[in-house]
């Protein structure tokens, strides 16, 4: 039989018991592991990992704690089935969780970010953060919005709304404003939603069964590794890299695998900063319509564009209307208002509106209205141009001082808008290291891993925009350089074993 052995980061910062069981959790997720394999007996890992047969111990202890595993004198280490299963038991317990609560629990415990700063050192520069920066929210043009609608329809305003596909004048804003890059839109094609993320749910809800193939641009927002693994669905990572997505792979794994939907991030990839240019737009399309597969496109920052024209999105291109676009106010407006929507054919939106329903019988009303008068206003297109203005001048900042300053041999991405760029380093673990090298020196950036399906070391890191001013760019790449400069000095350790 096939030992599955972990393979561990020995700088990294997660204790190495913590890895070891974060490794047979993502086995066991993934189907590489099922019910009744026996783990490897502890003395096998602690020889082949060089660690103590104690830090296995507590690795498995984890596991068992977890309702994973079950340890018996004789037979080992075996998986267990999920307690929800037929036969499992007589009588599910109270606390008994549904399959997508375990999932999304598991997930949610092993999604580690930036490493924090240890305790006293000062801030050099925060590259972490994805969220904007809410010092620029213009709060008192919010206020005022919220205080016209309340005032011109407030009672109704606080009822039910009963539009359950979202406030009729607010999709035929969503639509207009997205004109340049989606022409044909229309305020019947759009479907309101809680934010993008309730948005990418409710697309896997309607579409998908767990045991169906999502083809995903790899690396992948992390949140979407969650929901698939919550939704039970196989994933299959296909590269997104300086050249472009891997286009005969991706062919290559809807054929294989006959893929139920492919989602990416076609502009400003998260986390690279990457936007697949034109051409493979086309390309792109032109394969799926080959094997017939739905595309799930998340445009989730893409009015945030510093410069070049706006590309077409995937569904404005898709002859067979078999694209949906994810949408968000959360990036270039205010997260809290968790108002995002999805654009497609109404023949998709009628059985997602119908599941959504269910789900939280509509978005806010409220916030809908003072969204349209917010932009009735002229507020949200002043606040958006100066963002982009900033954004503007911090991308190139970070361009001058990465030129400047980092060794041969790693790279930055140079985005046309958004708030992300991706440093790369020449080996896998760099990633990863690097994070915890700059955090040590005051800088905050996402290591790679976190972006990978499989958690593995990574290459590069995420530098976010939002919270780094122009000062705090350069400084911030003064430290990433020189420890990029330590880290080609000396080899990786620690990563012997497959
Ligand atoms: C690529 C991507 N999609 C979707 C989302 C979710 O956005 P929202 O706040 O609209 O739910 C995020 C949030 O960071 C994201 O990075």
């Amino acid at each position: 039989m096939h030992v599955l052995l972990p393979e561990l980061d020995r700088e990294a910062r997660a204790p190495l018991a913590a890895q070891i069981a974060g490794f047979y959790v993502r086995a066991i997720d993934e189907g590489r592991m099922r019910v009744g394999d026996r783990l490897p007996p502890i003395r096998t890992i602690a020889s082949a990992c060089d660690v103590t047969r104690a830090t296995v111990q507590d690795a498995y202890k984890q596991l068992a704690d977890q309702g994973l595993v079950e340890g018996a004198v004789g037979r080992g280490t075996t998986v267990l089935p999920q307690k929800h299963a037929a036969g499992a038991g007589p009588v599910a317990s109270a606390r008994t969780l549904s399959p997508y609560a375990e999932a999304a629990l598991r997930r949610s415990q092993d999604m580690v970010g930036a490493p924090p700063l240890p305790p006293g050192t000062p801030l050099v520069a925060n590259f972490a953060e994805l969220a904007p920066d809410a010092e620029r929210f213009p709060v008192d043009a919010w206020r005022g919005a919220m205080d016209a609608v309340l005032q011109q329809r407030g009672a109704e305003l606080l009822g039910y709304g009963y539009a359950h596909n979202g406030l009729p004048e607010l999709r035929a804003m969503l639509a207009e404003r997205s004109r340049e890059i989606d022409p044909t839109l229309t305020g019947d094609d759009v479907l309101v939603t809680a934010g993008a993320q309730q948005a990418l749910d409710l697309v896997l809800r309607t579409f998908c069964a767990g045991g169906d193939t999502v083809v995903v641009a790899a690396p992948c927002y992390h949140q979407m590794h969650g929901l698939l693994r919550a939704h039970g669905l196989n994933v299959v990572p296909v590269p997104f890299t300086a050249q472009g997505l891997d286009l005969a792979q991706l062919e290559r794994a809807l054929v294989r695998r006959q893929a139920r939907l492919v989602y990416l991030t076609p502009t400003f990839h998260n986390p690279t900063g990457r936007t697949l240019d034109l051409a493979q737009r086309r390309a792109l399309l032109e394969i799926v319509g080959r094997t017939g597969t739905p595309i799930v496109e998340d445009e989730y920052q893409t009015s945030l564009r510093t410069r070049g024209e706006p590309l077409p999105t995937l569904r404005s291109l898709d002859p067979r209307g078999l694209t949906v676009t994810v949408s968000t106010v959360s990036k270039d407006l205010f997260p809290g208002l968790r108002i995002g929507w999805i654009a497609g054919s109404q023949d998709l939106l009628r059985p997602m509106a119908a599941v959504k329903r269910f789900m939280d019988l509509e978005t806010s009303p409220l916030l809908q209205a003072a969204l349209v008068e917010f932009v009735r206003n002229g507020h949200f297109d002043r606040y958006l141009t100066a963002l982009r203005g900033e954004l503007r001048l911090r991308h190139a900042a970070l361009q001058d001082a990465c030129r400047a300053q980092l060794p041969a041999g790693c790279s930055v991405t140079d985005p046309d808008g958004g708030f992300v760029a991706w440093l790369e380093l020449p080996e896998p673990g760099h990633g990863e290291r690097l994070a915890d090298l700059a955090a040590d020196r005051g800088v905050r950036v996402v290591p790679g891993r976190l972006f990978d399906l499989h958690g593995l070391p990574s290459r590069g890191v995420r530098l976010s925009l939002t919270r780094a001013d122009r000062q705090q760019i350069h400084n911030g790449v003064a430290v990433l350089a020189a420890q990029c400069r330590a880290l080609l000095a000396a080899p990786v350790p620690g990563r012997a074993f497959v």
